[in-house]
């Protein structure tokens, strides 16, 4: 390209100056889809298209200044440096914004009678012990005793055996075996095998409420937005059985406190059950459990498919 220079600074003089339209909120938007044009991954193109188009009108809309734009940068930035291997802000992100869980009621659009899915969380980890019938999740001492039961099915009903039910959840310190220095690694994590009628039974503990991690940029966002970061007492599972879909949901104690407020809005109706009191003289009492304790009854649901829908472990996030 042919330049002329004047003081320190070089102008263009070929023609693509003379193309140059002046800048302006419209121009600058239009410029950018256009250079699009030369992308080939169709699809890229598509949601690039979109997402600068949404991108852009969010800017106009709120008219955003130089200092909030430099709050943003800041705050990308901070979410960078936290995440590591063991901590994901970005998932928390989207997990506290609502995209988790609107990115998984577009791709799991399961029907009515089939159990419901829900956010994974960051706290999954894959390769559980096996543990057999009627076994305790916890390791040590982490609440009061659950005994969590039903059977998973097909969607016309017929009992699946051989299902595999991978089970995690936090104990009466709020903490995943992840997040707790003190508890093994293993400590409420299972994975249990459906029977010949389609039963599991385990002995859990009574899972608690608990904030997600919120000391950093999410939980800044949450505090100067006026939300808190707590969810509501829950049970994470994830049902696999061969010829089926795998489902990775909740099951959630339907008298929590947070219901109705859950941080990542993965609460759905058709999750929530029932932890029933049951005395020490229960004639009932599961071999295993001293004391009074908690019985919950969940059946699970999976609609066939040949396309099992192995779930990807997004990284955890504490
Ligand atoms: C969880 O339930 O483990 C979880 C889900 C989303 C964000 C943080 C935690
Ligand atoms: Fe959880």
């Amino acid at each position: 390209m042919r330049s002329v220079v004047s003081g320190d600074v070089e102008h263009p003089t070929d023609a693509s100056s003379q193309r140059l339209r002046p800048t302006s909120p419209d121009t600058i938007t239009a410029e950018v889809i256009a250079r699009l044009d030369a992308c080939e991954d169709e699809r890229l193109a598509t949601i690039m298209r979109s997402l600068v188009t949404f991108l852009h009108g969010f800017v106009r809309e709120v008219e955003l200044t130089e200092g909030e734009w430099h709050d943003a940068i800041r705050m990308l930035t901070a979410t960078g440096q936290i995440t590591d291997e063991r901590r994901q802000e970005w998932i928390l992100w989207s997990d506290a914004l609502g995209v988790s869980m609107l990115v998984d009621a577009i791709g799991h659009p399961f029907p009515e009678a089939a159990t419901e899915s829900t956010v994974l969380g960051p706290f999954y980890v894959p390769n559980a012990p096996e543990r057999p019938y009627g076994a305790h999740l916890d390791e040590v001492p982490a609440g009061d005793p659950a005994w969590i039961h039903g059977r998973v099915l097909s969607l016309d009903g017929t009992p699946i055996a051989g299902a595999e039910v991978d089970v995690w959840q936090n104990g009466d310190n709020e903490l995943y075996a992840t997040q707790d220095p003190e508890a093994p690694e293993t400590h409420l994590r299972g994975r249990f095998t459906t029977r010949e009628d389609g039963s599991f039974g385990f002995i859990a503990v009574r899972p608690t409420a608990y904030p997600i991690p919120d000391d950093g940029p999410v939980g800044q966002m949450l505090r100067a937005t006026g939300r808190h970061p707590w969810r509501p007492a829950h049970i994470h599972v994830i049902v696999r059985a061969p010829g089926h879909r795998s489902v990775a949901t909740h099951i959630f104690d339907r008298d929590s406190d947070y219901v109705d407020s859950d941080v990542v809005f993965a609460v759905k109706q058709s999750l929530l059950r029932e932890f029933v009191e049951r005395s020490a003289d229960d004639p009932d009492r599961p071999q295993g459990i001293q004391g009074d304790w908690w019985s919950l009854r969940s059946d699970f649901v999976l609609v066939r498919s040949d396309d099992t829908g192995e779930l990807v472990d997004p990284g955890r996030t504490a």
